[in-house]
């Protein structure tokens, strides 16, 4: 690659993670960068790969794993503010931030209680959930992300831990500040903000902890505190972190998917005609719609 386009990769790339412009449109940036730097060493100490099928090769390989150190120091954060970043981004106590073997054990853990099985159980509930809250749709407009992209998911994963209904909608702001810390780049407000709803939602989520470890009951959270491999169970420390990500990743990410697909259909009226018209689709449409607009 000659040094013209290094450079207009890196800004690119600047723009991509650190603009208004670029979050708000990033397909463009994308596009242009598969162009001229499919496979690119940014000047900001990482790589950056464009094409669908490097990253599925690389994201499932088993010689990578997950090193964030210095990885946005040029894109204008402090020392202090990098390493409150770095903190967050390195904290071994939950599956999203760790390699093996923490990650290996974490996950054998967490997977004792959370089984295949328990999903199927589910499902009829989600159906009803469903209908439920199309039934409130009601005459006219209505504001897809709050009647059914939100409430959908946090109900969902709200009751599988076991997270009382009456604290699910208080609980939103803060991960959303939290899940700013996976951005590249992040101001120092929004660092503040996530650090101050990590301590909120540790407080939150220890206090059901030991609420649950006194009073078990049938769900997912008294299954992480019994789960146990071998002898081995999750610290206190672990099972907090695990809990926040189970919630966290149960709903930021399938509010996105609701909200994101259900756009691309009314925008391609075509599409949307053809799943109407076979559902048999659904699977594919669901896989595709990931795909083309990553709710993550
Ligand atoms: C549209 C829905 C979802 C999307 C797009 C999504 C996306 C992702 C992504 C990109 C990762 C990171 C994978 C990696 O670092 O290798 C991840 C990890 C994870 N997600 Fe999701 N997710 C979704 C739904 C969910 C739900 C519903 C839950 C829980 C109920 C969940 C729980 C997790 C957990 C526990 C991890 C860490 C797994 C591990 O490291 O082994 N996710 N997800």
């Amino acid at each position: 690659m000659s040094t013209v386009s290094a450079v207009e990769a890196d800004s690119l790339i600047a723009e991509l993670v650190a603009t208004p412009e670029g979050r708000a449109d990033p397909y463009p940036r994308y596009a242009a960068l598969r162009e001229i730097a499919p496979v690119h060493r940014s000047g900001f100490g990482f790589w950056a790969l464009t094409r669908y099928e490097d990253c599925q090769q690389l994201l499932r390989h088993q010689g990578v794993g997950k090193d964030f150190s210095g990885a946005a120091s040029s894109l204008g954060l402090s020392p202090e503010q990098q390493a409150a970043q770095d903190r967050f981004r390195n904290d071994h106590s939950n599956m999203l931030t760790s390699d093996p073997p923490d990650h290996t054990r974490l996950r054998g853990l967490a997977s004792r209680a959370f089984t295949p099985r328990t999903l199927e159980t589910l499902r009829s509930r989600i159906v009803a959930l469903v209908d439920e809250l199309l039934d409130g749709f009601g005459e006219g407009e209505v504001e897809v992300m709050d009647a059914l992209a939100f409430p959908l998911p946090v109900t969902v994963i709200g009751e599988m831990l076991g997270v009382p209904a009456e604290d699910r909608p208080g609980l939103r702001p803060l991960v959303r500040a939290v899940t700013a810390v996976l951005e590249l780049a992040i101001t120092p407000e929004a660092l503040a903000e996530a650090t101050a709803a990590d301590i909120s939602l540790g407080e939150y989520f220890g206090a059901l902890v030991k609420e649950r470890r006194s009073h078990p009951r049938d769900d997912l959270l008294t299954k992480l505190i019994e789960a146990e491999d071998q002898g081995d169970q999750l610290t206190e420390g672990e099972l907090i972190s695990t809990a926040i990500l189970l919630f966290a990743a149960g709903f930021e990410t399938t509010t996105h998917l609701i909200g994101n697909g259900l756009l691309a259909l009314l925008r391609h009226p075509d599409q949307l005609a053809r799943l109407r018209a076979d559902r048999t689709l659904v699977r594919g449409a669901v896989e595709e719609l990931l795909r083309f607009d990553s709710p993550v």
